[in-house]
């Protein structure tokens, strides 16, 4: 009986196909360039033999992904997305997604909308993302955009106002700790993601359908600002110097993600790296990501 199940789980082993991935760059990238998520992509496809993976390009080319990336409105990206995953065949048994920085909150928005809709996503991982927003653009993307300073003096100056959160995709994530009420009631994004306005349990349920919510930190970011937004954490309200944990804040407090029940059953797993925005080494991103959660 025994040798029976070992032989089944072998048998299993070598003939199924490993887990299809979906990728979602940051800010000032791109979903296919070899320096960059194009890289990783063959990456992974060395790591793991045969698998699927999509690393989501937002619009028919890729100087159009690009600008995207700044200026399309971020709730039509996720449902441009989740229109493109749902129609993508290698996806229909399940996938693993893996978002970085702005692509992380981007992804958490795909699972919360369309989980329900599409094939069952079973981890998330997100790298350096922005999951409470940010107050800050020390440094505007990976590739120094000309119009970086503009978007800084506009997220400065009028984050809120209706024609720049129709027009650029950071403001939908600027957190004013000092006007909580205004980002949540002006925010279009983040702050209906966050649950912050209305709880919409259909976000809940989604979420908690993942096997794990990954969210790595990167200890020493000089991008994001504050670094502790990629685990939930922000300043505390009324200020910008004190920080409060995920476990301190409201979206917690309140549960209004469902994070208690998450955090209890094992499914919210925080990892912190030290180094900048998006560094790691090829073999803390096989021991840290793939070995314990791309090889389902
Ligand atoms: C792709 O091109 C079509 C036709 O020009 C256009 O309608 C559509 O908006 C484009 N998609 C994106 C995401 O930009
Ligand atoms: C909650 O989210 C689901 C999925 O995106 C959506 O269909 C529904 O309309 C939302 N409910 C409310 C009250 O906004
Ligand atoms: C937020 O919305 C509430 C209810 O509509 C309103 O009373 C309040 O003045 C708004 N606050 C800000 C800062 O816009
Ligand atoms: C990175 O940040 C960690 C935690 O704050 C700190 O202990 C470490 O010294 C920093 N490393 C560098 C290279 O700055
Ligand atoms: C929140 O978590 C930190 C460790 O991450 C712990 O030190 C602190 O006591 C916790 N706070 C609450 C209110 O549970």
């Amino acid at each position: 009986m025994k040798t029976l199940i070992i032989l089944l789980f072998v048998i299993k082993l070598i003939s199924a196909k490993p887990t299809s991935i979906v990728l979602w760059h940051g800010m000032g990238d791109t979903c296919c360039v070899s320096f960059s998520l194009g890289g990783i992509k063959l990456f992974l496809e060395k790591k793991i033999p045969g698998v699927y993976v999509n690393s989501l390009r937002i619009g028919n080319s890729t100087v159009e992904d690009f600008e995207n990336g700044y200026f399309m409105n971020p709730n039509k990206q996720v449902d441009y997305v989740c229109e493109q995953l749902a129609s993508d065949p290698e996806l229909k048994d399940g996938f693993n997604a893996i978002g970085f920085s702005q692509g992380s909150q981007f992804l958490r928005a795909v699972v919360q909308r369309c989980g329900h809709i599409l094939p069952p996503i079973k981890n998330l991982i997100t790298l350096g993302g922005q999951h409470q927003g940010v107050y800050g653009l020390p440094h505007c993307g990976a590739l120094m955009y000309p119009t970086c300073d503009y978007i800084r003096q506009l997220l400065n100056y009028a984050a809120y106002d209706s024609w720049v959160q129709d027009t650029l995709v950071q403001a939908t994530y600027w957190h004013d700790p000092l006007d909580e009420e205004a980002y949540i009631n002006k925010s279009i994004f983040l702050a209906d993601i966050n649950n912050e306005i209305r709880v919409n349990k259909t976000y809940i349920e989604n979420l908690n359908n993942l096997e794990h919510l990954v969210l790595v930190k990167f200890d020493n970011d000089t991008i994001v600002q504050p670094r502790e937004t990629e685990w939930f954490g922000f300043y505390e309200p009324g200020q910008a110097k004190k920080i409060v944990p995920l476990n301190e804040t409201r979206i917690y407090l309140e549960d209004r993600l469902g994070f208690k029940k998450m955090q209890k059953e094992g499914k919210l797993v925080l990892i912190s790296i030290e180094g900048d925005h998006l560094r790691f080494s090829d073999t803390w991103f096989v021991e840290t990501i793939i070995k314990p959660y791309l090889l389902n």
